[in-house]
């Protein structure tokens, strides 16, 4: 999940700093800049004197509607062009067989000249697509490199669906560096005789890898040739000097830019200095960055100041610390001063006389406050804590934090550092001296009954200690309202993530999903057997469960559990919980068990695998409840008709693990609660699952992002831009 995260933001970044950097000053002056769809960047150029060298100009015929990009020679349409960037157009080598085995077979050239400054890059990878073919890729200039690769499958039902290219009807190697001109050719070890029904043709032709998805038999008709051909591209090196000079020698790198060499190629490139953006070919192009006016890149929550490839933040008057941090001001510790002696000589004669009155008066005021803070200590249970705390036999600590530690942390409870409202509080991001953050819970009033859920929370929290559990830090009277302080678990709730609501991710892969599901079984069935004294964790929830940084699930919201014996069964309580969730059973016998929670964690999985709310008024009578639609659609056997769609789009799904994924969310969701699973045979049937199968590669994330996005003719074929 992190991984899918950072991947997609660092394509998010990447293309914002391409675009950014690409295209503010484009061409020389009096110079076109566009063709068709594209802007052509200095040092390229179209027309005499537009480029750099003749080299480098590229030829916009407009003839064609809308006009088509080439370079100089060799007929090479330009797909897509920026200063950093270049990719260009297919040809792909094929071979097609029909019944009498003859074949219309062609192969293919891309050659640029040996003067021009254009190499392969060595992201494309050399591809064959077919059941029964081999094709070689030879360099052309006078190089003698040379490669090759077979696709080779005997029946189609063995050919993978998840993009990879692993040898079964698909093949990818990689390429030399630097080739100038490539000649591929494919043949077939048997006519496609025995493959001909599901494959009769075999392609090869380079693509950059990540912009090539397999798709799998559909790959391997006639037909997905045009497709090849117009949406997979080859993305194409250049460099000045090339072969002949190097960094020392480059007069093309203008002011506020750098000279990069590039070794392997024998030649350089130029790009803007940190600060600034635009073209580092021509005359002012690169300009400065005006950090300040893009504070989503650039973030400063205090005063701002551009100069020329830097800026400064700096945090507003009174305030201190790191500007470019949320957070990261605090106000000035308040100095007094005494700058003039004389002054001073007198002050201190009428201070002494003040000291006297002062002292008095706030000797009274700290007396008062001190009063106040034992008045709030025991009325938010305070003194409750202590005795629980002296009966239990256990020697549990607890950190009491004063109330000036957490105001201070908190910014004063300010609103801006709300990030939640749970349980029966809100809670507050904070900032201790120590730059840790943490949660601070502060309830919204005190009645008997939240001081009584207020101490069973700590007292239920402090015993445990679980990897998938939130850590309780410490906890502080002196409030009017009792306030709690947390380990801080930034990734928001694992309802906002199945739910896309905002703070969630747009997509939680199964794989994800099913680690999710087991880490919290695994907290649960801890509570219920592993705790020193056996938890009920009573309210069960997606959205008590919180996902830290690394996504890891961390169980929350204690408000209600109750320590309780082993000795006793059942427990008679007020019926207490989140509807949607609630078990039937507990409902109508006030019976509790550790059985009730299992339903509660039925019902969590059955949002994972259908993606729905557990309760939605809006939604049709008998789909209202999730519980119950989700168990009468399992009992009909319609598992895919509520399955999220999403879900079984995805790349490497296992069907399989998928219902037996259901088939354990509808035994928790029994009505009866002995026939529910106990929380521990849910964790390791979980576990299990999450095993991944021989025959299905965990697919990495990017696969799945990719597969979610692609589009709608051939969705496994992603276009090389
Ligand atoms: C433009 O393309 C047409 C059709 O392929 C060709 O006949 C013509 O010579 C091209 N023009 C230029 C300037 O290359
Ligand atoms: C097979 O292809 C060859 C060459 O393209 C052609 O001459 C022949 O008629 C084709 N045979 C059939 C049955 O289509
Ligand atoms: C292809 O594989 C499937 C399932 O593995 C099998 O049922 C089928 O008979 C195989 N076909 C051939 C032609 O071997
Ligand atoms: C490309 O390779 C094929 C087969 O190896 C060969 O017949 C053909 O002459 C080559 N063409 C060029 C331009 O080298
Ligand atoms: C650059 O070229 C000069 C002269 O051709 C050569 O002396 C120098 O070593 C080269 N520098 C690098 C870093 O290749
Ligand atoms: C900068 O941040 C402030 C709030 O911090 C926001 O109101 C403003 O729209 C932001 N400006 C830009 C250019 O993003
Ligand atoms: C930018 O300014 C900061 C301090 O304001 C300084 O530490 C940093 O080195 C400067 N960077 C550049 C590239 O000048
Ligand atoms: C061409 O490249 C630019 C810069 O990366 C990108 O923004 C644009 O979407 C690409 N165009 C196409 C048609 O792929």
């Amino acid at each position: 999940m992190l991984l899918l995260f950072i991947h997609v933001l660092l394509a998010l970044l990447s293309e914002n700093n391409f675009v950014g950097a690409s295209l503010r000053g484009i061409a020389k002056p009096n110079c076109p800049t566009d063709c068709g769809n594209l802007k052509v960047p200095y040092p390229f150029g179209m027309g005499k004197g537009c480029a750099l060298d003749e080299s480098f100009e590229l030829i916009c015929n407009s003839t064609f509607n809308p006009p088509k990009l080439f370079i100089r020679s060799g007929n090479i349409q330009i797909y897509n062009i920026s200063d950093s960037e270049i990719s260009i157009f297919n040809s792909v080598a094929y071979s097609c067989y029909n019944e009498s085995g003859s074949s219309d077979s062609v192969n293919s050239i891309t050659s640029f000249e040996e003067t021009s400054p254009f190499t392969f890059s060595s992201i494309n990878k050399f591809t064959v697509i077919g059941c029964d073919n081999y094709a070689w890729i030879r360099g052309l200039h006078g190089s003698d490199y040379m490669t090759g690769c077979m696709g080779i499958c005997t029946n189609v039902s063995n050919v993978l669906k998840n993009g990879k290219c692993s040898g079964v009807g698909c093949c990818q190697t990689p390429i030399q560096k630097g080739l100038k001109g490539v000649n591929i050719t494919i043949g077939s070890f048997d006519n496609h005789m025995n493959v001909r029904p599901f494959n009769p043709c075999g392609f090869a032709f380079l693509a950059e890898e990540n912009h090539f998805r397999f798709g799998g038999a559909r790959d391997l008709s006639r037909a997905s040739k045009l497709y090849l051909d117009s949406h997979v591209h080859i993305l194409v090196d250049w460099v000045i000097g090339r072969g002949k000079r190097n960094c020392s020698q480059a007069t093309e790198c203008k002011a506020n830019s750098f000279c990069t060499d590039d070794e392997e190629l024998g030649g350089y490139r130029c790009s803007c200095n940190k600060g600034y953006q635009g073209n580092p070919y021509l005359l002012n192009g690169c300009q400065d960055i005006n950090e300040c006016e893009d504070n989503s890149t650039y973030p400063c929550y205090g005063r701002c100041s551009n100069s020329p490839g830097n800026y400064s933040c700096t945090c507003l008057q009174g305030y201190e610390g790191e500007a470019k941090e949320k957070y990261g001001c605090r106000p000035v510790a308040k100095k007094s001063k005494f700058p003039v002696v004389v002054f001073s000589i007198v002050l201190v004669g009428v201070m002494l006389t003040l000291a006297g009155i002062t002292g008095i008066f706030f000797s009274i005021k700290k007396r008062k406050l001190m009063k106040l803070r034992e008045k709030y200590f025991e009325q938010n249970g305070g003194v409750l804590l202590k005795q629980k705390l002296n009966s239990q036999e256990a020697a549990y600590t607890v950190t009491v934090y004063s109330m000036e530690q957490l105001r201070k942390a908190t910014d004063n409870y300010s609103n801006e550092r709300i990030v939640g409202r749970g349980g029966f509080g809100i809670v507050y991001k904070g900032i201790m001296p120590d730059k840790r953050v943490v949660a601070v819970k502060k309830s919204l009033s005190v009645g008997e009954t939240e001081k009584e859920q207020f101490i069973n929370e700590i007292l239920v929290i402090t015993q445990i200690i679980h990897g998938n559990v939130v850590k309780l830090l410490g906890c502080c009277f002196e409030e009017e309202v009792p306030v709690l302080v947390y380990e801080f678990i930034p990734n928001n709730t694992l309802f906002h993530h199945i739910h896309n609501e905002e703070g969630g991710t747009s997509w939680l892969s199964w794989e994800n999903r099913l680690r999710v599901a087991a880490e919290a079984a695994s907290a649960l069935a801890y509570l219920h057997s592993h705790a020193t004294t056996p938890v009920i964790h009573r309210d069960v929830k997606s959205s008590n469960i919180l996902l830290d940084d690394e996504f890891r699930a961390k169980f929350s919201d204690f408000g209600i559990s109750k320590l309780f014996s082993k000795k006793e069964e059942n427990v008679n309580t007020v019926v207490q919980g989140t509807l949607g969730y609630l078990d039937p059973e507990y409902q109508d016998t006030d019976n509790l068990n550790e059985k009730s929670d299992v339903y509660s964690f039925g019902v969590v999985l059955a949002e994972l695998i259908t993606g729905k709310k557990p309760l939605l008024v809006e939604r049709v009578y008998q789909e209202r409840y999730l519980s119950k639609y989700f168990v009468k659609c399992m009992g009909e056997g319609n598992l895919l008709q509520m399955v999220e769609p999403r879900l079984l789009n995805e790349a490497g799904i296992d069907l399989q693990h998928l219902n037996a994924a259901a088939q354990l969310a509808n035994r928790c969701l029994e009505i009866s609660g002995v026939n529910r699973p106990t929380m521990r045979s849910v964790e390791l049937e979980l576990e299990a699952l999450r095993r991944p199968t021989t025959t299905h590669p965990i697919v990495p994330p990017e696969q799945v992002a990719h597969e979610e996005i692609s589009g709608s003719v051939n969705p496994e074929i992603q276009p090389a831009d």
